[in-house]
């Protein structure tokens, strides 16, 4: 490469959508000892790149910094000690940087034409499956991987209610439950989100903006029983907090689990502990993603089992736009960004 610079998009200070700017002089990476130089060749959002825009207590990130946690490309150049890679190999990015952190966080992301990743990061890519359809994966649908097939929660038959159905990690959750062989009930916040969530295959849908989710559960399959398995839902998705959580815990059945990976409306919700002893409730957390989550992915979308929802895919130049988006809840699945 005899290029120095490259364009990126780069966040200078904690603010809001104007504190974004595409550069084209931002320094070109240089392959370093154990690290590749990736050519992005797709890039996806997240809701995590809204925090991070705005600025997370306790999170000191260095600023400028291209953002942009998920990105999948080729190998452009690999640096000494780099054995098992090669220029021109296919590669998703995990996000996680075992010494520094989160990519496009506390190190430049994917939001660039190229960037500079650790070897251990790498996980390859099958020929059949596309930039565009590895890029939405690591973040979101990883971890819905996690917390539905990696952490052995969801049966055949029971059911499954996702709150945030609409987002990344919702699509994600939604179509990992249904290839699971639950019955999915996917709440969203509009008219047109709900008609998208019956095309991707939810039994039920409720938009929430109108209806009560929790009440709506109950009046359906009845109320949960202290000494009987019978009412309620076996598992509820949150990744929202706020005044879901304990509307959440009301609708589950006796044993049920509440799944939990986020806090996009607060982490701090009012709790009802009395829900969580009579009706012997289990909590699980998942967090982030790792390699086994991307390569079970990647496997699902190989043989034609899963596909992940893309609403937009936009160029560099309009990426600011993609984020804006996300920001304000106006999009079904993924925006994938192609530098
Ligand atoms: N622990 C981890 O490793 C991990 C990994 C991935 C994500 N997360 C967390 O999971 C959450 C979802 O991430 P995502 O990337 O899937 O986000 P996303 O694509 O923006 O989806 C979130 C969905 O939540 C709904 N929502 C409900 N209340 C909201 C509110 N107050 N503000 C914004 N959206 C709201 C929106 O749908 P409606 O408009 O239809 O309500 C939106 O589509 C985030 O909090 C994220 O930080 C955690």
């Amino acid at each position: 490469m005899n290029r120095t610079t490259m364009r990126a998009l780069i966040l200078r200070r904690h603010g809001g959508l104007s504190d974004l700017e595409v550069v084209d002089d931002h320094p070109l990476p240089r392959a370093t000892e154990g690290h590749v130089v990736v050519r992005v060749r797709a890039s996806s959002f997240n809701y995590h790149d809204v925090f991070t825009m705005r600025g997370m207590p306790g999170i000191k990130v260095p600023l400028p910094v291209v953002i942009g946690l998920d990105m999948a490309g080729e190998i452009a150049e690999a640096g000494s000690g780099v054995s098992a890679w090669k220029p021109g190999d296919r590669v998703l990015v995990n996000p996680l940087n075992k010494q520094k952190g989160l990519m496009g966080e506390m190190l430049d992301g994917g939001m660039a034409e190229y960037c500079l990743v650790a070897a251990d990061q790498l996980v390859a890519m099958p020929s059949r499956v596309t930039f565009e359809e590895a890029a939405p994966l690591p973040v979101a649908y990883g971890t819905a991987h996690r917390m539905l097939i990696t952490h052995d929660t969801i049966r055949k038959g029971e059911r499954v209610l996702v709150l945030g159905a609409s987002g990344g990690v919702g699509t994600g959750c939604v179509i990992l439950a249904k290839h699971l062989g639950a019955e999915v009930i996917a709440c969203a916040g509009s008219a047109d989100k709900i008609k998208r969530l019956k095309e991707l295959g939810a039994d039920e849908v409720i938009n929430y903006q109108e209806v009560d989710f929790s009440k709506w559960a109950i009046e359906r399959y009845g109320k949960p029983q202290r000494r009987s398995y019978d009412g309620g839902v076996d598992v509820v998705i949150n990744f929202t907090g706020g005044d879901t959580w304990q509307p959440s815990l009301r609708c589950l059945k006796r044993g049920g689990k509440l799944l939990v990976c986020g806090a996009t409306a607060g982490y701090d919700p009012k709790e009802d502990l009395r829900y969580v002893w009579t009706f012997e409730l289990k909590i699980i957390g998942s967090n982030s993603f790792y390699d086994d989550d991307l390569k079970g992915l990647m496997q699902l979308i190989e043989q034609g089992k899963m596909k992940p929802v893309i609403d937009k895919v936009l160029p560099l130049e309009e990426a600011a736009e993609g984020l804006r988006l996300i920001q304000d809840r106006e999009v079904f699945g993924k925006v994938v960004v192609t530098p």
